[in-house]
């Protein structure tokens, strides 16, 4: 069988640098609170108007088919992974494939929050294994900065996340042990709503059984968005930032060990972590619970907070073109978030 690699790495994140001082002006918070908790310093904004999910991927996506060798004609899959789409529906991966003037190829959507790279990368490795496609694009792009909460109420949210994508072209290896050693993808939706955005979408409150107000008002279906959901702020995402947190302290390091694990592999292999970028706390603690020195993990958080799915891929392209990554080397990408969904790939480069 094909083992698959990663041919070409890029990214992208906007021009407008938010500081946490900056985000003082709108909400009940502070540059200590934010740095403290979650070692962010600043984030990226894409330009509201100018700038989209889907733009921003192209730019991430034109460096990395550059780099990959090989051009967007060349591209045999998309797989788009966000949490903030351009559109409801159609998803991002048609609206890049137009802009991009790709073939008819097909386009596919991954919706796995924080670990939507690692599963999307899981997906490309599968088709280049079993030989289905030849040069697949991954993305991970997000623009938060469109549907945050900046008042007090939403500061726990809206202060970690910022917006940015990041891309990898995915090709056959060239040379055997090369290239994805393997994926490993969880899930446990018992908590799903400790992190989530509800609306719009067509739950009606059956999951946690609270009472829809305005339901007799509503004529025949009609409950996707309503008056009172926007009266009531109830468009945002909510977390619990301690229990994700608590959860994710556990999953980061088992599902990293248990990759190493599949092949015989210790720690002290690893030339480079790069972990999902939630909060530097929690990327710290994984790195002290493994054992791990400074050098062995990448974090970039404190420039452009957590991009979500964006995150892996722009941080792998930073620590490529920083010469941190180098033929040969073990790397592991890990990732956790809401679902909870969470998985790691081990790659030799
Ligand atoms: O990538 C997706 C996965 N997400 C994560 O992994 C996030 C995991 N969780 C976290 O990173 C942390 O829980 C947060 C950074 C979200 C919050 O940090 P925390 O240390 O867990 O704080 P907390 O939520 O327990 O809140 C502590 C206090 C509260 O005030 P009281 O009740 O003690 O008076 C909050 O209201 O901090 C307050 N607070 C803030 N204060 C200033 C919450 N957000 C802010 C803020 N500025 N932005």
């Amino acid at each position: 069988m094909l083992s698959a690699k990663i041919a070409g790495v890029g990214h992208y994140v906007p021009e407008q640098i938010v500081s946490n001082n900056h985000l003082t002006a709108y909400m009940d918070t502070s540059d200590e609170w934010i740095q403290e908790r979650t070692g962010i310093k600043e984030r990226r904004f894409a330009d509201r108007t100018g700038e989209t999910t889907t733009t921003m991927a192209i730019q991430a996506a034109r460096v990395a088919i550059e780099r990959a060798g090989t051009t967007a004609e060349e591209i045999d899959f998309i797989i788009f992974a966000t949490l903030s789409p351009d559109y409801y529906f159609p998803g991002c991966g048609v609206l890049l494939q137009r802009a991009m003037k790709m073939k008819e190829i097909g386009a596919l959507d991954i919706r796995n929050q924080c670990s939507g790279f690692v599963y999307a990368l899981s997906v490309a490795d599968q088709f280049i294994k079993t030989g289905m496609y030849r040069n697949i694009l991954v993305v991970g792009s997000e623009k938060h900065s469109f549907g945050l909460d900046f008042s007090t109420r939403g500061r726990n949210i809206s202060v970690i996340f910022g917006d940015g994508a990041g891309a990898v072209v995915v090709q056959p290896a060239d040379r055997e042990g090369q290239g994805i050693l393997s994926t490993h993808l969880h899930s446990d939706g018992e908590s799903a709503e400790l992190l989530a955005m509800f609306n719009p979408g067509t739950h009606a409150n059956h999951w946690t059984n609270e009472p829809l107000a305005s339901f007799d008002e509503a004529p025949i279906g009609n409950m996707f968005m309503s008056h009172q959901m926007i009266d009531q702020a109830q468009l945002y995402p909510t977390m619990d930032g301690p229990a994700v947190f608590k959860k994710a302290i556990v999953k980061f390091p088992e599902v990293i060990m248990e990759a190493l694990n599949r092949h015989h592999l210790q720690t002290s292999d690893l030339n480079l972590l790069i972990p999902h970028q939630a909060n530097l706390r929690i990327a710290q603690f994984v790195q002290q619970h493994l054992k791990l020195r400074d050098d062995q993990v990448f974090n970039n958080i404190e420039k452009y907070g957590n991009t979500t799915a964006a995150s892996i891929p722009i941080a792998l392209s930073e620590a490529w073109e920083l010469g941190k990554i180098q033929t040969g080397d073990l790397v592991c990408l890990a990732a956790f978030g809401s679902g909870y969904t969470w998985g790691s790939a081990l790659i030799r480069w």
